[in-house]
Parts: structure tokens; sequence; C-alpha cells
């Protein structure tokens, strides 16, 4: 690992200067409120990124890219615009499997030095770019290699259209650097403008303002007026349509999947409407939807104006949609007030699914997000127990030098997270927390946050002194200690009660067919399915696939829990629509427990094996990273 370095929470601030200057012609009460702040204190190092913003930073990107289908390549420049803060003869970069061609200063295009750093295996190599004090734009000339981890392109064959290729990006945490090279911490922001060349039958959609329809020339321009981090630079290239679905929001998809797409997310506006009646106005101006092949590797991500999604939430009944309330939850925590560093992760995960749920609330009602909330619980004592409950990476705050950040992905942060937000809420009311949540997303808006910057705030504005109150809260449990305090409280759900009735009933011998399951949504299924015992006969099985018709269900999270199941007792009625899935969908968070399943016994694992080796094609770079050191 690199030195220790420190550097100053101020190097975020120009960013919302930047912000301001765009969106405000008054802007002497921010500026004020900056300085104050910059002088506030300073950010812990971001032991994941080779930059060093304390002497040299972005604050603006002009990308001008070509995507090039035949050698899988993104090729062109990187302009910035540059704060040299130190006045020194460098500035830093991170890059991974970049091919840096040539570096250049200022306007009139003066070729400068750079060099390359030492390679390692999560961070890539750093760019050392020589500069002078009065630098103020630099353009980096470069290509992306094949295997870029960021990218992911598809064949016709893995679309829905099967005609034409298909690309796209995913950044977070740290591999936004395998395609742009860029100061790839989450406490840095830049503003950008892209244009970008791509074949002609195809759309590019960006992170940004987009374009709603192809053109002639393949050449399309993106700007991005707010400030953002690295980890949500977006890029997406394919045959793709727009569709609208309320004033503000709209969907971009195949053409073969906006149907589906407009129907299952027909309440996207509505969400938005929720969500500002909560935590104040959406600053993005639109929120679209882009649905990616089944191949994307994750539910979700939160490109700021055009979330990523998985198909696999086109569940047909609009009973997956809580991922879309997350994502677009993101909107205020994490892509306005973003975790400072990966070991901050909690503040971007933890506050979005309390944030979720609660548009969910605002949306269906208490006993719906109740179940999301039950289910949560569940997915967290599952992690612990996986973990080990005196794991430090149970903890909230986490410690991820030296490890590929993607190992603090796990729900510790997600619903440990959301857990201490709804604990806090309990002892202080709602109306107070709001309020509360609401000044927090004002004051640090556009600025990266920390553990430390976040419980200074809950101190000063919220526990005040109150001793009774803090003790109550217990930072100390709840953030920097394994596991969960004792006394905390477990969510439950009414309707999950009357689902372990009918679950009792069943165990003790009625048939699955005489369970009135009627209104069941896919929340129901999964508890009732997540209940069944590990070991059942193979009448059980066929009884409750005869009755509810698993092995076929159109529900992805069913269907994945079912899985289970099916391997954990050898019901071989289920092979094949597991084999289908599993060379059909590359979203990790389905893959990782069935493939575990298979590979618990000898036979299961030749199985595996056996799948993989077809299906590994079709996965993104973030899956096979999990999955070829699960099953080597
Ligand atoms: N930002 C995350 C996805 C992510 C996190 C990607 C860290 C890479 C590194 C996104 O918001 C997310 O949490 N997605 C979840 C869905 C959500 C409903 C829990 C997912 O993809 O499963
Ligand atoms: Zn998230």
């Amino acid at each position: 690992m690199k030195p220790y370095k420190k550097f100053l929470l101020g190097l975020g601030m120009a960013g919302s200067l930047h912000l301001t200057a765009c969106t405000s012609q008054n802007t002497t009460e921010t500026e004020t409120m900056n300085t104050a702040q910059q002088a506030q204190g300073q950010l812990p190092e971001d032991v994941h990124s080779y930059a060093e913003p304390a002497k040299a930073v972005a604050r603006h990107l002009d990308l001008e890219i070509a995507v090039n289908f035949d050698t899988k390549t993104i090729s062109g420049k990187a302009t910035y615009d540059i704060e040299n803060l130190a006045k020194g003869n460098e500035i830093v970069f991170d890059t991974r499997g970049l091919n840096i061609e040539k570096v250049f200063l200022g306007d009139n295009r003066e070729e400068t030095t750079f060099r390359l750093g030492d390679s390692d295996k999560y961070l890539g190599q750093p760019l050392y770019v020589t500069i002078k004090p009065e630098t103020k734009r630099l353009t980096i000339q470069y290509k992306t290699s094949p295997d870029a981890a960021a990218l992911q392109w598809l064949n016709p064959q893995q679309t829905a259209g099967k005609k034409h290729p298909f690309m796209f990006t995913q950044s977070q945490a740290i591999l936004a650097r395998t395609w742009i090279p860029i100061q790839d911490s989450p406490g840095v922001r830049i503003t950008y403008n892209a244009r970008v060349q791509v074949p002609k039958e195809l759309l590019a959609v960006m992170s940004a303002e987009n374009p709603v329809q192809k053109n002639e020339s393949g050449v399309y321009t993106f700007q991005m007026k707010q400030p953002i981090p690295s980890y949500l630079m977006a890029l997406s290239v394919g045959d793709l349509v727009f569709r609208e679905v309320g004033q503000q929001t709209g969907i971009y998809a195949e053409p073969e999947t906006i149907e589906a797409a407009a129907y299952e997310f027909a309440e996207m506006d509505k969400m938005l409407v929720a969500a500002e009646k909560i935590y104040g106005k959406y600053r993005w101006d639109r929120y679209d939807l882009l649905v990616l092949p089944p191949s994307f590797p994750f539910g979700g991500m939160e490109n700021p104006r055009l979330t990523f999604v998985t198909p696999t939430v086109l569940a047909k009944d609009r009973s997956l949609t809580s991922l879309i309330a997350h994502e677009l939850a993101h909107s205020w925590s994490g892509n306005l007030v973003t975790n400072a560093t990966w070991d901050d992760f909690w503040l971007n995960e933890g506050f979005t699914v309390y944030f979720e749920r609660r548009i969910m609330e605002e949306l269906y009602g208490r006993s719906y997000a109740d179940m999301l909330a039950e289910l949560g619980y569940q997915d967290l004592q599952n992690t612990i127990a996986d973990l080990g409950a005196t794991s430090p990476d149970t903890r909230l705050k986490l410690d991820l030098d030296g490890r590929d950040p993607d190992e603090g992905l796990t729900d510790i942060a997600y619903e440990k997270g959301n857990l201490f937000l709804r604990h806090i809420e309990m002892a202080v009311g709602r109306e107070r927390f709001d309020e509360f949540l609401n000044k927090y997303f004002n004051t640090f808006a556009f600025q990266p946050t920390d553990t430390d910057k976040f419980l200074n705030f809950l101190r000063t504005e919220l526990i005040k002194g109150d001793e009774v109150l803090a003790e109550k809260i217990n930072i100390e449990g709840w953030v920097f200690s394994p596991g969960l305090p004792a006394n905390h409280v477990k969510p439950t759900s009414e309707r999950f009660a009357q689902v372990e009735k009918l679950f009792s009933d069943w165990k003790n011998g009625k048939p699955a067919a005489q369970l009135n399951t009627k209104d069941w949504s896919s929340h129901e299924w999964l508890h009732f399915i997540r209940m069944l015992p590990e070991q059942m006969s193979p009448q059980q099985m066929q009884d409750l696939d005869k009755a509810f018709n698993f092995t076929n269900s159109g529900n992805s999270e069913v269907l994945a829990a079912w899985f289970i199941h099916a391997i954990n007792n050898n019901y071989i009625t289920a092979d094949k629509a597991l084999e289908t899935f599993l060379t059909n969908v590359g979203r990790r968070k389905f893959l990782v427990p069935i493939y575990k399943a298979l590979a618990a016994t000898p036979e299961g694992k030749k199985k595996a094996l056996a799948i993989y080796a077809k299906a590994r094609p079709n996965y993104h770079a973030v899956s096979t990273v999990t999955l070829d050191e699960m099953l080597k």
C-alpha cells in the first residue's frame, strides 16, 4: 500500500462551487458555508486510489471517445480542467489496463511527459503526468484493453433482439479507471461533457443528459452539469429506444423489452414524488431507467439521471420494484452526499435501504414495507452467521485496506446500516428524524461524507448533549462493534405471520394445493420458500411444485430461492430450468448462492463446473471474479 496521506475536505468543495456557478446567480451564501466547512477538517485517505487530489485535482472532464465493437475497445481523449493546488509539477490519475498514448498540456496541445507506476491487482497503476505550476488543462490520449473489467461487450445472441451487439459499463467501486484515466476516488467530484462515436445503428446513453433517439451520424453528445464522483461515470451502447413514463421519468430499453418495462415501472413518477416529499427536491432534473440484458451483474446501479437495471425485475406484476425505489433513493444518499471512501460504504447503502423502504411505505403502506424489512433482517442474520458474529467485517465502519472494496459489499452495509437508522428513528420519532436527515442531505449536498462527519452531525444536530438519548442510540455498539447490539428491535411483518400459519399447516401434512395463497406477493412467496426445511422428501418437493409451479416461475426471486431447495434435495425435475437460468442470468446475487449450493457435493460440483464452462462467457467480470474464486 502507498504511504499514509490525508487530503483536505476543502477539495470536495470547489466541486460544489462549480455546481453553484452553473445553477445559481447568487453564490455568496453557499460559498461562505463552504469556506467555513473547508476549515472544519480533513477527510481520511482513500486507500483505493493513487490520486493525490490535495496536490492537484480534476474538476471537469471533456471526454471524446469512440466505441469499437470489433476490437472491444474504447479509444479517445480525456481532457481535464484541473486545479494545481500545490503548484507542483505533477498530477496523479488512476488507471488499470489502459494504454496511455500521449498527454498534452493546455489548449495548444503541448506534449508532456508521463509515467505509469507499479501495477496492483485491484488498484491498477498510477499515472503521473508532468504539469506546470500554472497548468489548468490537460489531455490524455488513451485506449482501453479488450478485457477492461468495467466493460461488458455482448454479442447479438446475448441481447433481447439478437440482432445487434451491446455494451455497458459498471464503474462502482473502482472500475472507472479501467475505461477512463481518472482520479478514481469517491471524494473527488467532476462535471463532464462527452462526445461518443458509436456504430450508426446503435444509440449511446450516459449518466448525463441523454438523447432520446438515434441519429444518422452515430455521434452523441452528453452533459453532466452536477459534479459527480468517478464511480458514477457510466455509458451504454445498444439498440435502444426511449419511452416516456411520467413528466420527469422514462425508460431506455431494447425495442423487444420496452413494453414490459413500461408496464413494470409505470409507477416511477409516483416514487419520485414520494421521495421528494420525504427528503426534499430531486437535484438531477430527469430520472430515467436503462433496462440492460440479463448478464448485468447487479440488480441496479444508481448512475445519476439514468439508473441501470437488470431485466430480472420484470416480474410482470410490479412486485420487485423496490429495487427502483432503492436506486432512486441513491439520488440523495450516495449521489448527492457520497461516501468519501469505501470504508464508509454503509453511508451510501444503509441510508439508501432505509430511504427505499420509506418510499415503498409511502406508496404501498406499512404492511408492505414491513415485509421488505423482515426479509432484509433475514439476509442480515445470514450474513452475520456467514461472516461470524465477531468478524470485524460486521462493523459498519469497515477497514478494506489492501483488499478489493468489493469485499465490503455485504448486507452489513445495507441491512445493519438500515437497522441503525431505524433504531435512531425509533429513539427520536419519525418527524424529528426526517427533519434531521433533510438537513443532513442539504448541508452536505454534492460533498463527500464519512462516518465521523455523520456522527458529528448526529451529535450536534440530534443528540445535543442529551445523555439518555446518546446512550439509547449507542453509537459505539452499532457503528464500531461487530454483530448487532443485543437490544436491537427485530422487524416483523403481519403478512408474514399469515404465511407462517399456512406454512405450518403444510408442514403438518396439509397438501400444498389446499393452502390459500391467492393474494400473495413475491415477498410472501419468498418468505414461504425460505422457510422450507433443508431436507424434503421427493413427495414434498413434487407436492409444492405441482401446486405452485415454482420450477417454471416467471419471478426471478422465487426461482432463485426455489433452486436452492431443488439442489439440496436433488430434485432433478428442476435441472433444465436451473441450467437455463444460470446460462441466461448474470446477476451475481443469484449466481453465488446457487453455485455455492451446487458445489457443496462432489456430484453437484461437477454439474456446477459443466454449467459454468458454458455460462461463463455470458457473465460480467464482476461476477466471474467471484465465481472463479469460488469454483476453483
Ligand atoms: N450501488 C449498488 C450496487 C453496487 C455496490 C455496485 C457496490 C458495485 C459496488 C446498488 O445501488 C445496489 O445496491 N444494488 C442492489 C440492489 C438493491 C435493491 C439492494 C443489487 O444490485 O443487488
Ligand atoms: Zn444501493
